[in-house]
């Protein structure tokens, strides 16, 4: 048994192309769909996405992004003894996404298996790999959101191709004596599955149904900001802290407008909540290990401070983590 776990090593990864909404809106224009870097920024904040290349994989970008954590906690690949990978964008139906990853760090023998829980996978993947290591199950874990969303988007659809984006992060995370993460908490509720959800699948080698994302996309705004502060508030109960102790907000980075709304339902100020949506999108599960990485690669976030960390998502689902980094 391990008294707590606690993050050593922060990473990430974005493809190379980076597309602007200008871009975006040129390339959809030629299709005869009309939308505009205004009205992308006005209603969600994004300013760009990155996409991979046709041949790139989740297992690439995560795997990329594993490297660079285990380089931040001065770990070598041969020393982890659990690999989680949240992904909805998997590189097959199987073997696992963590599979192919651990295999392309150049180890064997350790657990790997991937969380599918689409925008909230880390928030899952994070807990689960917690309490693995507080049961004594792994010691030295590496927890990954990898995604190549743009495989699953519909680019006839305005609604919903501008919104998302590929990339990965990752954490190591360890047995610690100290704390750590201090609260987790997680949730679905599957009977709202048609409001996101990509309902195709392969079936007697076809596709069976549509393989490309659909979204209402007004019914996921109105339930994302409550979810997401019931969630936040059950972790603070648990570790018996308040708002005042957060230092940092990283929610699942979807929409500015959802981010903004969940910070001012907690009584936070704008200046503690950690925004990358502007940069790479609603990638998903890599979203909140980006913003992470990209926060503590900065200089933001330091050691010692409180983060809390919130994923919301298709099935529906949701969750946080409250930890001190
Ligand atoms: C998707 C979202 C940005 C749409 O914003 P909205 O304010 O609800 O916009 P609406 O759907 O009401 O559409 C408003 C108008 O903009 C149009 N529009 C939609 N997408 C557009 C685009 N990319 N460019 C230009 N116009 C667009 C619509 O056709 C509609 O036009 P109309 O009034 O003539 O019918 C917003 O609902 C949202 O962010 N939802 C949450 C999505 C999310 O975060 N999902 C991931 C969670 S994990």
């Amino acid at each position: 048994m391990n008294k707590y776990s606690r993050i050593t090593g922060t990473g990430s990864y974005l493809p190379p192309r980076r597309v602007t909404n200008a871009d975006l809106a040129a390339e959809l224009a030629a299709t005869g769909i009309e939308t505009s870097d205004q009205w992308i920024v006005e209603r969600t904040g994004i300013h760009s996405r990155y996409f991979a290349a046709p041949d790139v994989t989740s297992s690439d970008l995560g795997a990329q992004a594993a490297r660079n954590a285990l380089e931040a906690a001065g770990r070598n690949a041969d020393e982890i003894d659990l690999i989680i990978v949240a992904t909805s964008t998997p590189d097959m139906v199987f073997p696992s996404a963590a599979c192919i990853l651990q295999n392309k760090l150049g180890i064997a023998g350790c657990a790997a298996f991937d969380v599918q829980a689409v925008c909230s996978g880390f928030v899952y993947a994070l807990t689960i790999a917690d309490a693995m290591i507080r049961t004594g199950s792994a010691s030295k874990a590496l927890v990954i959101g990898a995604e190549v969303f743009s495989r699953i988007l519909d680019f006839t659809d305005r609604t919903t191709c501008v919104l998302f984006g590929d990339g990965a992060g990752a954490v190591v995370l360890e047995a610690s004596d100290t704390p750590g993460i201090l609260a987790t908490d997680l949730h679905a509720d599957g009977k709202h599955v048609g409001i996101l959800c990509v309902p195709g699948t392969v079936s007697g080698g076809k596709i069976l149904g549509d393989p490309l994302l659909k979204m209402d996309g007004q019914a996921v705004f109105k339930l994302a900001i409550g979810v997401l502060e019931d969630a936040a508030r059950a972790t603070l109960t648990k570790a018996g802290r308040t708002e005042a102790d957060i230092d940092w907000l990283i929610p699942h980075q979807a929409n500015i407008r959802i981010m903004q709304g969940t910070a001012r339902k907690l009584k936070m100020s704008l200046d503690k909540l950690i925004v990358t949506v502007n940069e790479h999108g609603n990638t998903s599960a890599a979203s909140i290990p980006l913003a992470l990485d990209a926060s503590v690669r900065s200089g933001k976030i330091k050691k010692g401070d409180t983060l809390m960390l919130e994923g919301v998502g298709g099935g529906f689902t949701w969750g946080a983590v409250l930890l001190d980094f």
